[in-house]
């Protein structure tokens, strides 16, 4: 056993949805086993040292939905959704048939999601099955906790720059990058079917992929709904191959993709038979407030899909959403909401709030992935996925550190008023301090 101690003041989500604020805490942990010892008060100090207190001790946050061969093409200002792939995204990804690249840039997105915080990902790599298994050995040597799927596609629409593999090879690649990696690395890495979206799918392709992840209990993640242009886009191509479906989200009610196991980004544009049909399924909504906005999507009307009782955790999409920083994420949320009332001015909803935005993207999000008997929150017997952050002068400046609505406040709207200094993955220190 070798016990390490954190102190500062521990910010922790509850089962009740609350946030507790811990003054003067102490974390211990095991760093070989990765299991949190203790959780509670360390020696009791005087008001003077209180007020200089150092630290600030989180749980690590959980990204749900991001791209790793994308992270070259953030900030890339884009057209709508369908331009932007085909002119920015895919020609971006093409480039993971090269091995040696591929590396490179998913150590640059491994490095970039720890250094802000971030201790458990979900992501998309790109078609090529070597890329992807590329993407896994570098999760892998960096120890964090990731769900990784090969982007799977069989049609073109004329938008891909390369030769898509057919559905049978998408399923056979899929199927080995699964045996191979599903629940390595001690259970940090998880394999997900990554089916694209339904424009770039075909029936048979859903409906094997929805299968074969059901027979294997994996996770499922996709895209749903995200701008009106691809609404249309998909459903008059899936009515003339003669699918008789509603909406889009009957062609994965249809395909049997919906589920307790799914992830479905975006969803900006639900009717209420949709809603029903994906609470009925059990699947989880990932909003992707950054992402919406940059690509003029929309606001998604989270308050709407509460009131059925459908999960919502959040992702960053990168580079939809042109940073990997999860307190960026939970600021656009929170501001989405503000723009949906101003949308819908006639039946205003009460905004999120910080705590709600900091529980989504800690617990919230590993409840959504069955993780958070193990990770999500800063409790004896989980795993040690802590995130330590020195506040510079000036954030006390602006808040009160007695206070969890004030320090969350902070973490979310003012990034350039502390530094995160420190990143644990069930107990390792997986930071990479910046040498220059
Ligand atoms: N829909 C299908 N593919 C993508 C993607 O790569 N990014 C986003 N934001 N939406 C998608
Ligand atoms: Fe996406």
């Amino acid at each position: 056993m070798v016990k390490k101690q954190l102190t500062g003041i521990i910010i922790n989500p509850k089962e009740n949805g609350n946030v507790e604020l811990v003054q003067n805490g102490l974390v211990e942990f095991d760093s070989e086993t990765g299991k949190i010892l203790k959780v509670g008060k360390s020696k009791e100090k005087s008001k003077k040292e209180l007020a200089k207190e150092e630290f600030i001790i989180i749980p690590g946050l959980v990204d749900l939905h991001s791209h790793i061969p994308q992270l070259p093409g953030v900030a890339k200002n884009a057209d709508e959704l369908l331009p932007w792939l085909k002119n920015h995204i895919f020609p971006l990804e093409v480039k993971f048939s090269d091995l040696e690249y591929a590396a490179r840039v998913s150590k640059f997105f491994f490095t970039e999601a720890i250094s802000l915080g971030t201790t458990t990902i979900v992501a998309y790599a790109s078609v090529h099955k070597e890329a992807t298994d590329v993407a896994f050995e570098v999760a892998k040597e960096m120890g964090i906790r990731a769900f990784i799927g090969k982007v799977m596609m069989d049609r073109d629409l004329k938008r891909y720059p390369e030769e898509l593999p057919l559905m049978s090879r998408n399923i056979k690649d899929s199927l080995d990058l699964a045996k191979k990696w599903h629940n390595s690395n001690n259970g940090m890495l998880q394999y997900i079917f990554s089916p694209r979206f339904a424009a770039s799918c075909t029936m048979k392709l859903l409906e094997k992929t929805a299968a074969i992840a059901k027979e294997g209990d994996f996770f499922i993640q996709t895209h749903l709904a995200e701008n009106q242009s691809e609404v249309k886009f998909i459903k008059s191509l899936f009515e003339r191959e003669r699918h008789r479906v509603p909406t889009n989200t009957h062609i994965f009610k249809k395909s049997d993709i919906l589920g307790e196991k799914t992830l479905l980004a975006h969803c900006l544009y639900l009717s209420t038979p949709e809603l029903l049909l994906i609470q009925e399924s059990g699947s989880k909504i990932i909003h992707c407030p950054t992402s919406n906005i940059f690509l003029q999507s929309g606001f998604m009307p989270l308050r709407r899909y509460e009131s059925y009782d459908i999960p919502i955790g959040f992702g960053t999409d990168v580079a939809g959403g042109y940073s990997l920083s999860m307190f960026n994420c939970m600021r656009d949320a929170i501001e989405t909401t503000k723009i949906v009332n101003l949308i819908n001015d006639n039946r205003p909803q009460p905004f999120l709030t910080p705590q709600e935005a900091f529980w989504k993207a800690t617990l919230g999000g590993a409840k959504i992935l069955n993780l958070d008997s193990k990770i999500g929150s800063i409790e004896i017997g989980k795993e040690a996925d802590l995130v330590v952050i020195k506040p510079e002068p000036h954030f006390k400046f602006y808040n009160n550190t007695d206070d969890v609505e004030s320090i969350l406040e902070n973490l979310i709207y003012l990034p350039h008023t502390y530094k995160i200094v420190n990143v644990f993955i069930a107990g390792k220190d997986r930071f990479i301090k910046n040498t220059n």
